[in-house]
Order: C-alpha cells, then structure tokens, then sequence
C-alpha cells in the first residue's frame, strides 16, 4: 500500500465490518472460499447478462490478433527494462538530468543536490506525460513529475526534515517540459531546447472558471482567490486539439497537514485531509501547508491544470469547471456536435468516474477561439446499472437536488466539493478509476479500475455491477459506448473488457480473471492505458510486485497490448526492481514510443536502475523503437 493510500485510511476511515462478515470469521468459516463462491455467481450472472461480454468471448481466439505483431516477453523480476525481440530502449531522462546548459547534474552523494538545481532540473516521479509535434525534427514532451521518495532523496531518508530540504522536495513536483528533436539515433533530450520549462510547487498559476474568487478558495497571500502558487502530485494527463497539456492533481491531501488540535471538517475528511499528512512535512515549513494557518489552501488543489508548452512564459490555468477531486487523467474527445468531452476518474476506493460536457464546440479553424473552452460546461458522474446500462447524473446546481437546502449554494460549491455532491446524486462507487482512454475510430470509452481491498468489505460498496469481486485486489478494465456513439449521449452500455487474475492459483474463480487473461499474460493492477492510431490499447500496471501469494508469477510491474477487438493481451515489456510502469507517448509516425518507469528501487527494494552501478535508482523516461524501424506493435 501507497503512503497515499495508508493516509487515506487514516484520515478517510471507511473500512467498518458489515455484519455478515463477522458472523462468517467468528464462526471460523473460510472468508476467501465464502467470498469466491459468492463471486462466481456474480461474474456468471454478469456475463450472461452483457451482450457486449457474450460477444467478445466468442471471437476471442487463443492468438493470432491481427493487431499484434510482437512476441510476448515473459514476466520478469530482473532490474531492467525488458522489450521483444527486435526492440530497443534507450534512456531519455532521469531525475535530476539538467534542462537546461548551466545547470548542475545530479550527484548520487545526495546532500550535494539542491532545491535551486532542482528548479532547472527534470523533476522526480514522472507520471502521464503528451508529446507535441512542432515540426519534422522537433518535439515538445510535457511530463508529470508525481511525488517523492524521501528514502531516495535524503541520505537521511526524510526523519530529519529542514526548511531547505522541503523546497528540494517542492521543487522535484510538478510538469517538465522538454525539446525533442530528432537526431542521429532517434529523438532526443535538446538541453539546449526553446521549450524547456520547470513548473513546481511554487509556480504561479490562474484559477479559472465557476470557482474561481470563491471564499473557499482566498487566503492570506490571495485574497481574491485567483492565483494559486504551484501544481503538486501531478499524476496523469491529458492533451486538447487546439495544443494544450492537461496536467492532473491527485493525492494533494497528503502535503497538508497541522501540530494544532484542529478539528477536521466532514469536508475536508471525505478528501482525506487530516491533521497528519502523508510523511512530507511541508507543514512543518511552509505554512501554507499548516491547516491551522491556511484553512482554504487545500481548496486551491485537485484540479486539472491547462498549460501552453508552446510559451514557457504563459501562466498555468486551473480548470474549475472539471470538479475537485483526486484526479487521474483527463481524456478529452471531440463530440460529433463539436462540444468538447472530458472523461475523469477519481482514483480512491470507492470514489466515481466523470464525465465533462463543453457549452461550446471546438473551432478547428481558430485555435485561440478554444483557448477557455474548459470553463463553461456540465459536470456529470457515472451511475453504472446491474443490467449493463448505465447514465451520466448531472451535477448542475438546481438539478438532481442539489440545491442550497441541501446544502450545495452554487456550482462553485458543487465543484469544490465535486465528491459529496456525486454521492448526493447516487453515483457508483467504484474499484479505484485510474485513467479513461477513448478508442480512436470507435466510439468506446475504458476505463482501469486498478483495484480495492474495500469492495464488499465497507458497506458503501456492495459487490456487483463493473465492481463484481470482493476484496479486490487484482482490478479489472471497464468499457461503455455511448448511446448512438455520441459521447454527449445521457445513456451508455457497459461491460468488463478484462479481469486480471490469476488463473495458476484461482482456476475457475473470478479471481483467475476473464478468459482472455491467461499464465502467460497475467498481470495485477491496470492503470494507465491508452490507444496508438492503428486501435491497439496499452495497458501499464501500477501493482504488487512482490511475485509471491496471490501474484507469483506475475513478477515486476509491465505495459501489456490489447486488441479490443478480439480481446487478446500480450505482454509487451517488464520493468525494473519495484518501479511502476506509467506514462506513454508515441511519435505521429507511431515507430517510437515514450514510457515511463516511475519509482524503481522505493523502499529500499534492491535496484539502481536506470545507470545500474549501484547509483541511486532514479525514475526515467525510456524511448523504445524497433531495430528495423517499423512501426511499434505491428
Ligand atoms: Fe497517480 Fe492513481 O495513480
Ligand atoms: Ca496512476
Ligand atoms: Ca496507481
């Protein structure tokens, strides 16, 4: 389990024990055999009942996906990335790399690195990340820079915080941007780039839309409420049509914090903001981090911010209109009208998935008319029906009830508190939402949800529906197509494009997943996904990586590809020691791809990856290209 996850049970506790539960382990029955048996019957009713699942396991054929064109590389615990036969990887950048010619490299004696380089410095962590194509030689990738790993960072491993070690770790978060440009050996980091830009814990940025100038969101050092200072736990991204990078703020709960004895607000409790922050420390030492000081700067995050990577001048802008929540990525899509669709997931156990609808259309003549198309629109979550259908509820001020006798004054408040305001209206709460791809040709949406020890556990959420195992832990893909194919659509059908599992230990069980997952493709833990131009889904994971008990055989975390039409999954690499997988990024001409290796070597698991040499193990963004150079997968 995550720091984040840990302090959301903390701060959020919602594991009670129903009943029934209770009476099965004081009466010494098996829990896992009661749940299994259970679950089966779910899984069979589901199957039987979805048309769409009915459909696919008829064509699913054992190989032979006319997709996919590699060889499956086997499961792996080495500390290493891992490609098929007739691939390359090369590394692009790691932490700590310079972006720019007069800054200082990153030094493995850790106390010779300093918040001032890391300002100039490619920060820690990278997540989601966009390329944009500037012209045949020359790129720009904006990259999220997650979190921290104070073991790696400080020789004292974060039990002897300061002032200035906090800045350090402020300035690893955030977005790099980075030139690409195209050179002997493929393309490369340009130190010397137009782009290159740091944007951090500290950066100024606007807030914008519905919210924007609300009370929650003014402090002392913004009175007016329109300028926020920084972007933190940047987790996955999204791009618009008219250039823009979507940056999205997740786990921000975890940097807040107080030693006063506050009481904590309902609100601030259903986000998982407490007294006790996620091990940073930042509260220690910058007071806007202190609750007790700044009790409106934790409204000021958990939004989707909008940058220019064209103009490493132009202020960041938060998005207000697409709700406050811990936001995963944002999956923005054209609508057949010209509106603009933004698909969200809120990544915590039993949290929703929504949905963003613009009031007006994308103009494919004007990029600037589009500049603040992501202000003026509805906000809508995902109500998931047992029978495969399934409905957007609106989250309009006025509507569905959410008026200012039940508590909702505005839609600014509505957005705030975009959570409470998605269980008022009857939501589903879901497996974990990590991201939501839209398939390029089709209209079909899906979405990973990576899993949850909580499902069938806390009685807020039930077993059934796209959530059909208890204690979750090996996740599973939703997918839905819009009514008509129209992603405005109020009505959607659903079904499980995947279950992982492991079918070696839980033959016959749900926890052996879906019949496409078999032993030599097994994985736990999608997370983040996304589609290549030909339709070819690509699935990263972000889970146990301790190949033992329930995931033996499963080894380190990987990046599996799927045919979403056939359903077949082969797994396409594996990555190094105790690192997730996250963050994918193709060339137009789809033959080189940008993934992300995140974390390897957290909790002193043994790595040193990527420079090998027992060097401090540093997250890195890899390049992967085919050595005759054709295009990737086929
Ligand atoms: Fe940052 Fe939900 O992963
Ligand atoms: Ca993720
Ligand atoms: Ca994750």
């Amino acid at each position: 389990m995550s720091q984040f996850e840990q302090q959301d049970e903390l701060n959020h506790p919602r594991h009670e024990t129903p009943e029934f539960t209770q009476m099965i382990e004081q009466g010494g029955l098996s829990r896992r055999r009661f749940l299994g048996a259970g679950a089966v019957l779910g899984a069979a009713a589901f199957f039987t009942l979805s048309p769409m699942s009915r459909s696919l396991a008829a064509a699913l054929a054992p190989s032979g996906s006319p997709l996919l064109g590699f060889k499956a590389v086997p499961a792996s615990t080495a500390d290493t990335l891992v490609v098929p036969e007739g691939y390359q990887v090369e590394r692009l950048i790691s932490w700590g790399d310079p972006l720019f010619a007069d800054v200082a490299a990153f030094s493995n004696r850790l106390s010779d690195n300093t918040a001032a380089q890391q300002k100039r410095q490619f920060g820690d962590n990278n997540d989601g990340m966009s390329l944009f194509p500037v012209d045949e030689q020359t790129a720009i990738l904006a990259v999220n820079n997650e979190y921290t790993n104070y073991e790696l960072m400080f020789e004292h491993q974060g039990k002897n915080m300061s002032a200035a070690d906090v800045e350090y770790a402020q300035a690893a978060h955030g977005v790099s941007i980075l030139t690409l440009t195209q050179q002997e050996k493929g393309w490369r980091f340009d130190i010397n780039g137009r782009f290159n830009r740091r944007i951090d814990a500290n950066t100024p940025m606007r807030i914008s839309g519905p919210a924007q100038g609300h009370k929650l969101l003014k402090t002392k050092a913004d009175p007016k409420g329109e300028v926020a200072l920084g972007t933190f736990n940047n987790c996955a991204n999204g791009m618009t049509p008219w250039g823009t990078y979507l940056t999205c703020e997740e786990n921000f709960n975890g940097y807040f914090g107080t030693d006063a004895d506050l009481e904590i607000s309902s609100e601030f409790a259903r986000y998982g903001i407490g007294r006790k922050d996620a091990g940073y420390s930042w509260y220690k030492f910058d007071q806007r981090f202190d609750l007790s000081k700044e009790p409106n700067e934790p409204h000021r995050f958990g939004w989707v911010v909008e940058i220019d990577p064209r103009d490493p001048s132009a202020l960041p802008v938060k998005r207000t209109a697409l709700g406050r929540f811990k936001h995963e990525n944002a999956e923005l899509v054209i609508a057949q009208d010209g509106r603009v669709v933004v698909y969200l997931g809120d990544d915590e156990r039993g949290e929703h998935i929504y949905r963003f609808v613009s009031r007006d259309t994308y103009n494919p003549t004007n990029q600037d008319a589009n500049r603040n198309l992501l202000d003026e629109g509805e906000l809508f979550v995902a109500k998931f029906n047992e029978d495969g259908s399934g409905e957007w509820l609106s989250l309009c001020h006025g509507q569905n009830g959410l008026t200012a006798e039940n508590g909702f004054a505005n839609q600014a408040d509505i957005l705030i508190h975009a959570r409470q305001a998605a269980t008022f209206v009857g939501a589903t709460t879901m497996d974990r939402p990590e991201w939501v791809a839209v398939h390029p040709h089709e209209p079909m949406v899906f979405c990973t949800l990576t899993n949850n020890k909580n499902r069938g556990v806390a009685d807020s959420q039930p077993v059934g529906g796209p959530n059909p195992r208890a204690e979750n832990h090996y996740g599973q893909i939703v997918r839905w197509v819009p009514t008509a194919g129209e992603h405005t659509a109020k009505d959607f059908q659903w079904d499980l494009f995947l279950m992982a599992g492991n079918p070696n230990l839980y033959g016959g069980t749900p926890y052996a997943g879906s019949s496409n997952i078999t032993a030599d493709n097994m994985f736990n833990s999608p997370d983040g996904i996304g589609f290549d131009q030909a339709g070819r889904l690509w699935i990263q994971t972000d889970g146990n990586y301790s190949n033992q008990g329930d995931f033996v055989g499963q080894g380190n975390n990987q990046m599996l590809c799927a045919d979403p039409k056939t359903g077949e999954v082969r797994r396409f690499l594996t990555g190094p020691v105790a690192c997730e997988i996250t963050g994918l990024a193709f060339t137009p001409d789809q033959k080189t791809l940008f993934v992300g290796v995140q974390h390897p070597g957290e909790k002193g698991a043994p790595s040193s990856f990527p420079l090998g040499d027992h060097t401090v193990p540093r997250s890195s963004v890899m390049v992967i290209s085919r050595t005759d150079g054709g295009v990737i997968g086929t």
